[in-house]
């Protein structure tokens, strides 16, 4: 048993040289291709097979692989696309040695298309019809040379006799044999008179010449050559029934399995060439009924293709009276039946022949649907609609199929149609011209018209002019054909903005597609070529079809603008490109990257593809405007930041390619690999001969140490060993995993591996490398260690991860390599060593039982260290030797040959407010490609109060664009901050800012960071007076270097070395770690002001003014997942103080801090450790004995919330305020929601100032009675005035984490909304749309968004997994608690489901959800943070519990 799709794909296979098959949309896989595979296993024939992609074009791809000799067939399950894309190119595929053979299901209405334009088409019902059909195409082609299209109808499955493989060849090239050889009767049926008639029959007697006959005779040739292998014959016309018949019926399709007396059924085998002698003997004199029953779906003309040539062959017989032809269509084969076939005989008797009469219930020519468009692909149409609106008009839309048919988006149709309209458009310009000429026109109309002419490109003022030129037109009396031409062409009055958009399959065949042409024809059009192939698939998609660059073809044209932008990598060079294009006189071209898998692949997914191909130089960003080099300027600019920023000869480089980009067409990837290959070789030769220095100062064995961490820890541990074998005498080196391969390693004598885990149970970044390398090798049982004697330590959690089916993750990696090392041949000279967080004193404790084992196997365990052991750098040390923090930092900026600064450099730029970051993304990629992460810089201003003016504003936003990477970003500490600003970018960055009256410093770094404080709208005399506060605590508190202003501000020392930098309050190792402060005004606790080191609550006397403030000290955020040691806590109220003693108040917590933190563990350092070791009064007291006196008893205050207070207010002094909600602080343009745009465009006009807060929204402040309106329209204009989110979502904050945070082990900001989406509906579904739950998450347990204080946070851990707390005080009045240790998104959704639903049902009034977790039973209340760890993992039934 067999299906006709395996019979065709098997004869295809033995008969064809090239086969070309087309493949469904994925995931669907060819059905075609899976046979191919099957018998590339089998057979010993090996034809080419090519595939092309559904939506590309198979008739270029056949014209391009069509040898001159041999077969080529095309195999393709049959839609309208493929068919319309084949009948573009039919005049040049008819003539080819081609089958196409094409599936159908049920519908023949698609593949008829073809049957005018080819010279052959066969149609098989069954799959034994289609192995025999497919054997005589294949005979057929091969021997006339031409092509035949072989239609069959897929989904049966029957008993097929196949033709044996070795006789196919031979059948293909034997002799022809001729019709008339076989006794006049062709292909065996001689008998029952259907076939074997080559001479006039009913009295017609075609010519023996015409081409249609001769056509004929070669099917009938090769049918002949068919029988006599098969021995089973192939019918033209199949006629069965009734042999002198009263009425006929051909079939097209489904043949009916009835008999009737009287009655004959002819199934059409072959559909062209039909010589009407064959119809008329298939429909004898006695038959007076003849029906056409086609199986169609829908047909765009009345009359079909068989019943014309029936109708016309039956007009060709002389005899009277001739018989009643009617048409019929049917669409499915059910409606044929005994019944419905005779109930159609009587009807067709009665009913007009000049009406087809249609079974289905599909009328004849229905509307097509509109094609699908991908839901990615309207981020660039929607920006298209947004920019251009009613001027836009896509040429080739999908909605204009259901009106013009499938052919209406090809690219040469919408050419076309727009060709026709410029015509039009000119025509109109003509008329107008001509009758201004028109004595009759009057003056006032001849001035609109003038008018008109003036501005007729102009988008916005044609359009505007046009309604009145039209009503003037229509008021006069002047009749006028030129009158009536221009009314009827007054469509055309404005400037439209006219694109075509086409997917990438155009660009496969740039010469012979409509593009070609589109780009050669000179018109004013703009042509935008959607290419989503991801990067990552890029190599298995097709990896020897290599898509011609439509790009450079366009740009060699010389006149053509061209453009490459992707989306989701510069959405500001999108809007460029597409204003430039929409300027451009004449063809552009805009090529943009829109990379998915499928319908529901993720922005993220989109973003990080494109990231990858943009950073790898696959798909530069560029534009190439010919009008600029008729200016005698570069034409040619280069968009892409990634390439700028991997070498400083971006300049050369840009010079080349330009002059690269005139000469000849091939850039690009080229281009960047070979960058990629230079560095890593002048990496690779440096690393060579530092090594072989070490090595001459050898003598004794000498110890590799390689290393594999992601979070510094494992390095330490690797550095000390190197340090303390050296203090040994030995020669010791050391490096990365990833720094050797396994023939270095093969060379190597003793090697110690230190590696920590990263995600679960997977090695850290700089190991990963090796790890697969070892695995591969293992798997190909190769034993390259014969040298190698190796020991490992590994550091690792047992309790990171702890469900006891995890277990297996702990220390996973080390196990590992300990193994394959062995497997591999290498000798193991000491055991594997374990260091786990947990244990008492974390790695140190399994690190001290395994170093001596190592100093054993080199004799040198009884050494005496003589000298100390060098200490390992650590930040205190990089601090005092920094020079007041200048360190190399602008030696690092001069330096170019890399994108980073020196690694103590980058501790000290952030004091300046500078975190050197990587594009995280892209980092694994880079790596592979041999070239340094992505570097970039983030910049933090420093802005105490969130305050800042219209035009602070405006070169915040000018700065991101001109600097960073176009958007920025409202901070958790009310400020902004810019990412992805690449080195050379960051001086004159702060030059701007600087400019701006703001500064960086002590933005980040071991200082105090940005004064905070809360954002109240109404009580605008308290706000000024807190608000000045903030700021004269802020300045109170500044280092005072003057590094920042020499190293960023070329503000040089006045006297050089002889002034020295004096520090007096933080001395030259400023503080041990991060002071945050903020300023809060109840009932509002928007600053969290319990999770800042030091806090102050303002205290209202009876006038409504500031009295004081009560001081809150203690408070931290960061932890270290699984170190008991680190906690999160809130800080303690220690007493109150006046306005005015408030910033000595504040030094002196902060002096005490300094000289009383840990300076030896960075994680302990924070405030809240000391305070906890000295004790809260020993603390409190020590700063009294600073301040001199005792801080007063603290006063009463209430909070009721720490979210943001949204929409309009007013403040006591008449102005007004409004608090918008912008989606985790980040400023930026996204389609349909251009908010960077919109606040740009509201600074220009506001008065007043923008208050940022520290849960990342915006207020407009300070806004007077006449200006609410306009700020009111702006607001609406951009959409910033949408508050209409769940309660969840406004009170929902994410920190940024990837891919920019190096500290991130999860997605935060990008991932939260997709999170929140899916638990708002829960909310909705139980009624809590309005009650605001509020829900933090963070990249890691660093904490930056406050996530402790949350009723319910998600701290990530590993990529997709988080930690869940519950229970947080709602205004930040109380910790949460670890709920569940590890949770992916359908665990959280599983547990909060539940939670939610019986929230809304069991909630007392007013009771807030973390409350409410409490009072259930889910969780315990934390009361303080050193209790933090007690009894996590939930209560009661809920508990989890962990491996032992
Ligand atoms: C994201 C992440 C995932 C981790 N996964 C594991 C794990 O699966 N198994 C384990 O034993 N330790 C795990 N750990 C713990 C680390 O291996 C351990 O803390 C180690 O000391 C970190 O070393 P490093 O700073 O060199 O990266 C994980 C730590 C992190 C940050
Ligand atoms: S919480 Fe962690 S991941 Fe998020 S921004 Fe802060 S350091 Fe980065």
């Amino acid at each position: 048993m067999s299906t006709a799709i395996s019979s065709v794909a098997r004869i295809a296979f033995l008969a064809s040289d090239i086969i070309v098959d087309s493949q469904p949309t994925p995931p669907a896989t060819s059905a075609f291709a899976e046979k191919y595979n099957a018998l590339l296993a089998t057979s010993s024939r090996r034809p080419t097979v090519l595939s092309v992609p559904l939506a590309g074009d198979p008739g270029s791809s056949l014209l391009r692989n069509a040898s001159g000799t041999g077969l080529v067939s095309f195999t393709a399950a049959s839609s309208s696309q493929t068919v319309i894309r084949l009948v573009l190119h039919a005049a040049e595929l008819s003539s080819l040695a081609l089958v196409l053979h094409l599936a159908v299901t049920d519908d023949l209405s698609d593949v008829l298309l073809l049957r005018s334009a080819v010279p052959f088409f066969l149609i098989s019902h069954t799959p034994q019809e289609a192995h025999d059909n497919a054997v005589l195409a294949s005979r057929l082609a091969r021997t006339e040379k031409k092509a035949v299209v072989h239609v069959f109808v897929q989904g049966e499955i029957g008993e097929v006799r196949e033709i044996a493989e070795d006789d196919v060849q031979p059948l293909l090239l034997a002799e022809k044999l001729s019709s008339v050889k076989a006794n006049g009767s062709t292909n065996g049926h001689s008998a029952n008179g259907a076939n074997g008639h080559t001479n006039g029959v009913n009295g017609t007697s075609p010519s023996p010449h015409s081409p249609a006959n001769d056509l004929f005779t070669a099917y009938e040739s090769a049918a002949l050559s068919t029988l006599s292998c098969t021995h089973r014959p192939c019918l033209p016309l199949a006629k069965t029934g009734a042999s002198e018949p009263h009425t006929v019926i051909f079939t097209l399709g489904k043949v009916p399995d009835v008999e009737m007396e009287g009655v004959s059924f002819v199934s059409v085998g072959l559909l062209t060439p039909l010589p009407p002698s064959r119809l008329l003997d298939a429909a004898p004199p006695s038959a007076t009924r003849v029906i056409i029953l086609e199986q169609l779906h829908h047909w765009n003309t009345k009359w079909t293709p068989l019943y014309l040539d029936v109708i016309d062959a039956i007009h060709q017989r002389q005899s009277d009276p001739r018989p009643h032809v009617q048409s019929v269509y049917f669409t499915h084969p059910d409606q044929i039946t005994a019944p419905s076939v005779l109930k159609l005989i009587q009807t067709a008797s009665s009913a007009p022949s000049t009406t087809p009469i249609n079974l289905g219930s599909v009328s004849p020519s229905p509307a097509l649907d509109a094609p699908h468009v991908p839901k990615h692909e309207s981020s660039y149409t929607k920006i298209l609609s947004h920019l251009f609106d009613e001027r836009l008009e896509i040429s080739n839309s999908p909605s204009l199929v259901p009106a013009q048919g499938a052919v209406a988006t090809s690219p040469e149709y919408a050419l076309g149609r727009v060709r026709g309209q410029l015509d039009q458009r000119a025509e109109l310009i003509r008329s107008i011209q001509e009758l201004m000429e028109l004595k009759e026109v009057d003056e006032e109309l001849h001035k609109l018209l003038s008018q008109w002419l003036l501005v007729k490109d102009d988008a916005a003022k044609s359009r505007a002019l046009s309604k009145q030129v039209i009503t003037a037109l229509e008021a006069s009396k002047l009749s006028n054909r030129l009158v009536d031409r221009i009314l009827a062409l007054r469509a055309h009055f404005p400037a439209r903005s006219r694109w075509i958009i086409g997917s990438d399959a155009w660009s496969y065949d740039l010469g012979s597609s409509g593009l070609h042409h589109t780009i050669a024809s000179g018109l004013d059009i703009n042509i935008l070529v959607l290419d989503t192939l991801p990067y990552t698939s890029r190599n298995s998609a097709d990896p020897h079809r290599r898509k011609q660059d439509v790009g450079l073809y366009a740009m060699n044209h010389g006149d053509v603008y061209v453009a490459s932008i992707a989306v989701y990598s510069s959405y500001a060079q999108v809007l460029q490109a597409f204003v430039e294009a929409d300027r451009h006189k004449g063809p552009s071209i805009v090529l943009a990257y829109l990379p998915y898998q499928s319908e529901e692949s993720t922005a993220l997914e989109v973003l990080k593809e494109t990231k990858l191909a943009v950073d790898a130089g696959y798909w530069p960003l560029y534009r190439w405007d010919p009008v600029k080099e008729q200016e005698g300027k570069e034409p040619f600019t280069l968009d892409s930041d990634a390439v700028k920023n991997d070498l400083q000869q971006f300049l050369d480089r840009q010079n080349h390619l330009s002059q690269l980009v005139r000469s000849k067409p091939q850039f690009a990837t080229e281009l960047v690999s070979s960058l990629g290959e230079n560095v890593k070789e002048a990496r690779r030769r440096k690393a060579q001969q530092a090594y072989d220095e070490l090595l001459v100062a050898l003598d004794a064995p000498p110890l590799l140490v390689l290393y594999a961490s992601d979070g510094g820890t494992g390095e330490k541990y690797a550095k000390k060993l190197a340090n303390r074998g050296k203090a040994r005498g030995l020669s010791a080196t050391i490096g990365t995993l990833d720094s050797r391969s396994i023939d270095d390693l093969a060379q190597e004598e003793y090697v110690v591996f230190v590696t920590s885990v990263a995600g679960q149970g997977e090695p850290p970044q700089n190991g990963r490398t090796l790890f697969k390398a070892l695995n591969a090798a293992a798997n190909r049982g190769e034993k390259p260690f014969s040298k190698l004697r190796f020991s490992v330590f590994g550091l690792g959690d047992s309790h990171y991860w702890p469900r006891p089916e995890d277990a297996h993750y702990y220390n996973k990696p080390c196990k590992d390599l300990d193994a394959r090392l062995e497997q591999l041949g290498g000798q193991r000279f000491a055991d594997l060593g374990l260091g786990d967080d947990q244990d008492a004193d974390g790695p140190e404790t399994g690190y001290k039982v395994w170093e001596p084992l190592i100093w054993k196997t080199f004799g040198v365990d009884s050494v005496e260290v003589q000298e100390a052991e060098p200490d390992p750098i650590t930040n205190e040390h990089i601090k005092a030797a920094s020079g007041f923090l200048r360190g190399t930092i602008a030696e690092g900026l001069e330096d170019t040959s890399t994108g980073a600064l020196a690694a103590s450099d980058t501790q000290l730029t952030k004091f300046h407010g500078i975190y050197q970051q990587d594009d995280r993304d892209i980092r694994d990629e880079r790596q592979a490609q041999g070239v340094e992460p992505a570097y970039s810089f983030m910049i933090r201003v420093r802005m105490p109060g969130g305050v800042c003016t219209p035009d602070q504003w405006l070169q915040m936003d000018q700065i991101a664009d001109e600097h960073g990477c176009g958007t920025f970003k409202i901070t958790t500490r009310a400020t902004f901050q810019f990412h992805g600003v690449i080195k050379r970018h960051l001086k004159p960055s702060i030059q701007a800012i600087n400019k701006a009256l703001l500064d960086t410093l002590a933005a980040c770094g071991d200082v105090n960071r940005n004064v905070i404080c809360s954002a109240i709208p109404t009580l605008s005399k308290l706000h000024k007076q807190v608000y000045d506060f903030a700021k004269l605590t802020s300045a109170h508190l500044l280092p005072r270097t003057t590094a920042y202003h020499e190293i960023w501000l070329d503000k040089k020392m006045v006297a050089g070395e002889a002034v020295k930098d004096f520090e007096p309050l933080y001395g030259e190792f400023y503080l041990p770690r991060k002071f945050k402060i903020a300023v809060a005004v109840p009932p509002t606790n928007d600053v969290d002001i319990f999770a800042n080191d030091l806090g102050f609550i303002a205290i209202v006397d009876d006038h409504g003014d500031l009295a004081g403030f009560n001081v809150t000290v203690g408070g931290g955020m960061g932890v270290t997942h699984g170190n008991k040691k680190t906690y999160p806590r809130l800080a303690d109220v220690i007493g109150f103080c006046t306005v005015e003693q408030g910033p000595i108040v504040a030094e002196k917590v902060m002096l005490t801090q300094r000289d009383n933190g840990n300076r030896q563990e960075r994680k302990n350092a924070r405030l809240k450790y000391t305070i906890d070791r000295m004790g809260l009064d020993v603390f409190k007291a020590e700063v009294e004995s600073r301040l001199g006196y005792k801080l007063a008893p603290a006063r009463p205050y209430t909070f009721d919330r720490n979210v943001d207070d949204y929409g309009w207010a007013t403040g006591e002094n008449g102005e007004h305020h409004v608090m918008l909600y912008i989606e985790n602080g980040r400023i930026q343009d996204e389609p349909g929601r251009d908010f960077k745009t919109g606040l740009r465009e509201i600074a220009k006009v506001h008065k007043g100032t923008f208050r940022l807060t520290a849960n990342q929204h915006l207020m407009l402040s300070d806004i007077a009675a006449e200006d609410v309106p306009e700020i009111k329209r702006l607001l609406a204009k951009y959409k910033l005035d949408n508050l209409s989110h769940s309660a969840l979502r406004l009170s929902s904050s994410a920190c940024v984490s990837f891919p920019t945070c190096g500290l991130a082990m999860a997605e935060s900001e990008r991932y939260l909304p997709v999170l929140v989406d899916k638990v708002e509906k829960m909310c909705e579904e139980n009624g809590l749309r309005n009650d605001s739950i509020v829900m933090r998450m963070t990249g890691c347990p660093n904490g930056c968004a406050r996530p402790y204080v949350a009723e319910v946070a998600f701290v990530g851990k590993a990529p997709g997994s988080y930690a869940m707390l519950l229970g947080g005080g709602y205004y930040g009045q109380r910790l949460n608690k670890i709920y569940r240790e590890a949770v992916s998104e359908p665990e959280i959704l599983a547990i909060l489901g539940p939670m939610i639903k019986r929230y809304a049902l069991e909630r007392l009034e007013g009771e807030r959800f973390g409350d409410f977790v409490i009072r259930a039973g889910y969780i315990a209340p934390t009361t303080s943070g050193k209790e933090w760890y007690d009894r996590m993992g939930g209560e009661g039934e809920y508990r989890e519990v962990a491996a032992a």
